[in-house]
Formats: structure tokens, C-alpha cells, sequence
């Protein structure tokens, strides 16, 4: 006997008070059963406070982390063990050991896309969508930042009153990391009148030729306010899934049909059923580091309201 996946999906997140919450990249079949769709600003936000028993998460692992150390009481689920962001492991404890030591007066603000440890030693979380806000209330003038070098790049050009001290050796999205100048330049050969959208983590001299530059929510934001009708998007694809489903009538063009997170592209519907269905996978924090880790992320969402 076959089973409608979709409809146990709905059935089992009602049995079990499921919050779904989808990141901005999953699969549109995802993405249509989630209770939220968001960047990962907006994701944490809506962990804080809920009134459910289970929190799903479709994204990231560093963002089911961070819903479990909001929710220390709640269980929380990631429908795939692999989906692991290979920036969020690289600023590693011990280098944020060597550089705090080395840069004493300097405030420490890490991306979201960090491990637990490593938030629970920094000042401040930050996202793409709050980046400058946040580093611009702080009131040390040195800040390290990390660990993408290039979102470090981009706050220093929005910050020029504070002197922002990127992690050396570390940090980029290799998503990102694919977008180059050409990239946008031969879309804007055959695209004349379009708007250019580029993310954070993309690399300063792509970012250069952006009308504007901002986090997945941002790009929804613009696509949704913005007089044009056509967008060139360097970001991963799975936003272009997003913004053509919301805004039929305008034309979103991949700046690279290649920008595709493997990560998170493991969570699938399949995977979602089976999650709901066994309770996994489930999210685990050592107590201790979230709630140090807690004091970076509450600081963020304090600082971005
Ligand atoms: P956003 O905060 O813009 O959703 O970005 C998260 C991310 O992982 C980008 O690669
Ligand atoms: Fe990490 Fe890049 Fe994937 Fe975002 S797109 S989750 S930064 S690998």
C-alpha cells in the first residue's frame, strides 16, 4: 500500500505539535510544509518563545543548534545527520583562543554559521541581515569578526568608524565562494536592465558589482519592493526556487546555475517524514556551552530589534 507522503507529513506534524521551520535553500516541497521559511536571522527569532513540543528544523545544523539552546526544554530535529555547514568549523575554539589573546581590546563578534563552542566564547552572534547594525552598536572599536572573511569585508565597508579584524586564515562559503566578476558581468551582458543581488559571502569583487547587497531575506525584501523586473541573484539556488514562486511575474536569472549547497540540499521530504515519524535526528548542546553560547545569541537578537 503507498502512502501520500505529504498527508502524513500534515498529520504527523499535528499529532506531534511540530514547529517546522525551513531555511531559505531547501527544496520547495519543503519548504511548502513548513510553518516559517527564513534566513537565519529571522529562523532564530522565531525559535525564541514557541509553544510546541518538537521543533523541526530544515536547514542548516548550526541553526538547529541554536533553536536547542534557545529551547533547552524542547526536543529539536534535523530530518538529516549530515547536513553540516563547512564554515560553521572553520574558527575553531582554539583559534578563537589565539586571536582574542592577541587582539585584548577587541569585541568578538562570530556569524551564526559557527559551532556552539565557538559562539559560547564570542561577545555577539551576527547574521548577514544584521551584521552592521549589531557591529555598529557595539562600543569597543576593534571587533574581530568571523569566520567569513568576506562578510568581514563587506561590515567594514558599512562600518568605517570601527576597525574590523577578520580571522586570519579562515573562513569563506564555498558556494559562495564560486560567484566571480564575469559571472555577473555575462548575465548583465544579456540582461541589461536587471537588478543585481549579491550575498555577503560572496567575494568583495562581486559584491562591487552589486545594486545591492544583502542576506536571502533581503533579496525577497528587494524582489518584492524594487520597480525592476528582472534580478540577477548570486546566492544558492534554492532562493531563486523562493523568489519565483512569490513573484510570478518577474524574471529571477542564477548568477551560477552551480551554487548549490550540498548540505542542504540532504533534506528532502523523505527525510522529513521518516524525522517526524522516529523522532530524529535528534539536536544535542552540552549545557554548559549553551548557555554561554546563549548570552551571544540573546545579545543578537537584542541588538537587532
Ligand atoms: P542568510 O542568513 O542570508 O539566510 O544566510 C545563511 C547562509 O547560510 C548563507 O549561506
Ligand atoms: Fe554553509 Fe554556504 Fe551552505 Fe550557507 S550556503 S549553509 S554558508 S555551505
Amino acid at each position: 500500500m503507498s502512502i501520500d507522503i505529504v498527508e502524513e507529513i500534515k498529520s504527523l506534524k499535528k499529532q506531534k505539535n511540530v514547529l517546522l521551520l525551513a531555511h531559505n535553500y531547501q527544496d520547495p516541497s519543503v519548504q511548502q510544509l513548513a510553518d516559517f521559511t527564513g534566513n537565519s536571522l529571522e529562523l532564530s527569532q522565531k525559535t525564541s518563545n514557541v509553544d510546541c513540543d518538537i521543533i523541526v528544523f530544515a536547514g542548516a545544523e548550526f541553526m538547529a543548534e541554536t533553536a536547542v539552546i534557545l529551547n533547552p526544554d524542547k526536543t529539536v530535529l534535523i530530518p538529516s545527520s549530515a547536513v553540516k555547514c563547512p564554515m560553521a568549523y572553520m574558527l575553531s575554539p582554539e583559534k578563537m583562543n589565539i586571536y582574542k589573546k592577541r587582539y585584548p581590546n577587541a569585541s568578538v563578534a562570530v556569524y551564526v554559521n559557527t559551532t556552539s563552542e565557538t559562539k559560547s566564547m564570542a561577545d555577539v552572534c551576527i547574521t548577514s541581515s544584521n551584521a552592521t547594525r549589531i557591529i555598529s552598536q557595539l562600543e569597543n572599536d576593534q571587533i574581530l569578526v568571523g569566520p567569513d572573511r568576506n562578510l568581514a569585508w563587506y561590515i567594514q565597508q558599512k562600518t568605517p568608524d570601527k576597525e574590523i579584524i577578520p580571522f586570519p586564515d579562515v573562513g569563506h562559503c564555498y558556494v559562495h565562494r564560486k560567484f566571480t566578476s564575469s559571472d555577473i558581468e555575462r548575465q548583465k551582458l544579456k540582461h541589461p536592465e536587471a537588478e543585481i543581488l549579491v550575498h555577503p559571502e560572496a567575494d568583495p569583487s562581486v559584491q562591487k558589482l552589486a545594486d545591492k547587497v544583502c542576506s536571502t531575506s533581503g533579496m525577497i525584501e528587494e524582489a518584492r519592493s524594487s520597480k525592476a523586473d528582472e534580478f540577477i541573484i548570486a546566492t544558492e539556488i534554492g532562493l531563486i526556487d523562493r523568489l519565483r514562486i512569490e513573484f510570478p511575474s518577474k524574471t529571477f536569472l542564477p548568477a551560477r546555475q552551480d551554487a548549490i549547497c550540498i548540505q542542504q540540499k540532504k533534506i528532502t521530504i523523505y527525510n522529513l517524514y521518516l524525522s517526524l515519524l522516529k523522532d530524529q535526528f535528534k539536536i544535542q548542546v552540552p549545557s554548559n556551552i549553551a548557555k554561554r553560547a546563549r548570552l551571544a545569541i540573546e545579545r543578537m537578537i537584542e541588538l537587532s530589534s
